[in-house]
């Protein structure tokens, strides 16, 4: 089991999205949960998205190269790292991890990437739109963190994601068990010293660009938002729009925003989607109800596959619950059963068959097994 050390409301109210820091020792007696052998095959596989980068030029520049890869040969002994993202889609190992970070809600948690850097190895100095906690698994290394500011693209190349130097504000050395945690916009870079596993716990929301392109989809998909401007009085210079129309015609954006049964739906579908590929695992033959009852009866889990988001909103005007993008109707079960399914990432024998006894909740089990959101566990 992963249990942080610190008092993460304290946390969430001095250091979230405000604050970097380290966090020395947030876990004690750090075990890794997957090996870097491990880690190396995973990015062999083409559903991972795996990259090596390559230090150059003693740390003054940096080579990408996209996985999956064959052999790691030819990369030699220092100045590389591999990393590959949403590892715990794939590496169950990598699952009570993650959950020592549900102090923050699923629908912010994007994936967790897992590095293998060898010494002098390191991505370079760039900054990240997101909320990372980064966890230092076995070896060591330095890391250097900015502050907010204006930062140029390396050597003035607009192509590049890696940023010129920066004054570091942090400048430390982690050690197994040890946490950096760097809130959006911070510069940061990490250069290894001895052969390093490294965790990043990437926390995401959406940005305006995004939010925008879903709710059209979302009206398009579902033939809405046909409601057009009107008004009543016109202005006479006929090559002006008045600021009265400009607002009524932005109103009905605002109108959308401000009403639950537009937005609700459309952010449970939203923020319940996964950006990478997830590990379904439906089953060769979907299970009847008395089937999965048969096999369930022996004393059988049913665990969530990792990187599944099974959410609820608050307020919501329907009971339902959001999964990967679909809506799951439980209009009969009541609310402490359906907080029960979004809750809990694995559900014992005694849970199952509790849940398994309402059939409104009984036929959801199967659809998710059958669907591949779900898989038996003994
Ligand atoms: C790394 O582990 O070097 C990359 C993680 C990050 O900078 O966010
Ligand atoms: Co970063």
């Amino acid at each position: 089991m992963y249990k942080l050390n610190f008092d993460t409301t304290e946390f969430l109210a001095t250091q979230w999205q405000k604050k970097p820091m380290v966090l020395r020792q947030a876990f004690t007696d750090f075990v890794d949960p997957i090996s870097a052998d491990e880690l190396a095959g995973l990015a062999m596989e083409e559903e991972l998205a795996s990259r090596v980068v390559l230090t150059q030029d003693e740390g003054k520049n940096w080579q990408v190269i996209q996985g999956p890869f064959e052999d790691y040969e030819q990369y030699g002994e220092d100045h590389w790292q591999l990393l590959v993202q949403a590892v715990n889609h794939w590496c169950p190992e990598t699952q009570p991890l993650v959950e020592a970070f549900r102090f923050l809600p699923d629908w912010r948690f994007d994936d967790l990437m897992v590095s293998f850097a060898t010494p002098e190895g390191g991505v370079g100095p760039h900054i990240d739109n997101y909320d990372v906690f980064i966890i230092q698994g076995e070896g060591r290394r330095r890391w250097r963190v900015g502050d907010l500011g204006e930062y140029r693209p390396r050597d003035g190349n607009p192509e590049t994601p890696l940023i010129d130097d920066f004054e570091p504000i942090i400048d430390t050395i982690l050690e197994t068990g040890d946490i950096l945690y760097i809130p959006p916009g911070f510069p940061h870079c990490g250069v290894t010293l001895t052969p390093a596993m490294s965790y990043s716990i990437g926390m995401r929301a959406p940005s305006q660009q995004e939010l925008f392109s879903q709710v059209a989809d979302y009206l398009l998909d579902n033939n809405q938002g046909q409601q057009r401007f009107e008004s009543t009085s016109e202005l006479v210079s006929p090559a002006t729009i008045s600021a009265d129309q400009q607002h009524g015609i932005m109103a009905l954006l605002t109108q959308l925003a401000n009403n639950p049964a537009q937005y609700q739906t459309m952010l449970g579908l939203m923020l319940s989607q996964n950006r990478f590929d997830l590990d379904i695992c439906e089953p060769d033959t979907p299970y009847t109800l008395e089937e999965l009852h048969q096999e369930l009866a022996g004393g059988t889990s049913l665990v969530r596959i990792g990187g599944l988001k099974v959410l609820q909103l608050e307020s919501d005007q329907q009971q339902r619950l959001f999964v990967n993008g679909q809506i799951f109707e439980l209009a009969a079960t009541d609310a402490d059963t359906i907080s029960m399914l979004s809750n809990l990432t694995c559900l014992d024998n005694t849970q199952v068959m509790q849940l398994l006894a309402q059939p409104e909740v009984a036929q959801l089990l199967v659809d998710w097994v059958n669907a591949g959101f779900y898989y038996l566990f003994d």
